[in-house]
């Protein structure tokens, strides 16, 4: 069995990934206090009836959950990213995968805007200059509404994925692949990474200028 590690576990989207990556992997819910991360598995316990989420989810502190999974998922907000994955960047073991769900955003009045800071290179980028070469970057989930996930609403929505290489993108969207409804497609290298970072904004005006819950996206072919 595989183990996935959430960095930031304790929030939306890091809950809602625990609840579906549970099913088929050893999953460490990760937080900055194992207080925070052993309440977090508590509430998801009592809101979720399933056995697996019993047997394969555990809290941790962030620290090691950076020194233990051969997966990682990063789940902390914007702002915090690049500090966090600063503070953590010595503990991680090396030949691991961490992917980066943060999106670029910024409020501005009454609509979102990408975050003016951001400049030209992207958050996957900039997280692929701290880390050790031994830890392969990609960068996924941002087009995915954190609470049809958590509460196991169904889903039809397509995942962006930038990786490192072709190789990378194969084992990130087996991961993706195993929530039901999302069905992951190859943006390209961490160049592209930018491109779905800045989509949140996007999705979230459409949503809030349209009256669309939850917007998220799903490409047509013809
Ligand atoms: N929510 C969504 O629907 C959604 C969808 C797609 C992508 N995303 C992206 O996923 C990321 C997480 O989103 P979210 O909505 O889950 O965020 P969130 O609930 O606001 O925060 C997630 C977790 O980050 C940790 N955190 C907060 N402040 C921190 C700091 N100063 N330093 C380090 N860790 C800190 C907290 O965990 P501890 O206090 O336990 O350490 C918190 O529970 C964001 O970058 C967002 O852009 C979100």
């Amino acid at each position: 069995m595989t183990t996935i590690g959430l960095i930031g576990g304790t929030g939306d989207l890091g809950t809602a990934l625990a609840v579906h990556l549970s099913k088929q992997n050893e999953m460490l819910l990760g937080s900055r206090s194992m207080d925070k991360a052993k309440t977090a598995v508590e509430e998801i316990l009592k809101d979720k009836d399933h056995d697996y989420l019993k047997q394969n989810l555990k809290p941790a502190e962030n620290s090691t959950v950076v020194a233990s999974c051969g997966i990682l998922i990063l789940t902390v907000p914007h702002g915090n990213t690049l500090e966090t994955i600063s503070g953590l960047a010595s503990k991680f073991r090396g030949d691991q995968i961490l992917i980066s769900a943060t999106a670029s955003v910024s409020r501005n009045e009454d609509e979102f805007t990408v975050d003016p800071n951001d400049g030209e290179k992207s958050i996957a980028v900039r997280i692929r200059e701290i880390l050790p070469g031994s830890v392969r970057v990609a960068a996924a989930f941002q087009t995915v509404p954190a609470n049809i996930l958590y509460r196991e609403k169904e889903i039809s929505a397509d995942v962006p994925v930038a990786a490192e290489s072709r190789e990378v993108y194969e084992k990130v969207a087996s991961i993706v692949s195993q929530i039901a409804g999302l069905r992951p497609l190859y943006l390209g290298s961490l160049r592209q990474a930018g491109e779905v970072e800045r989509m949140t904004s996007f999705l979230l005006n459409i949503g809030k200028r349209n009256g669309l819950k939850s917007p998220t996206i799903k490409f047509l072919s013809f």
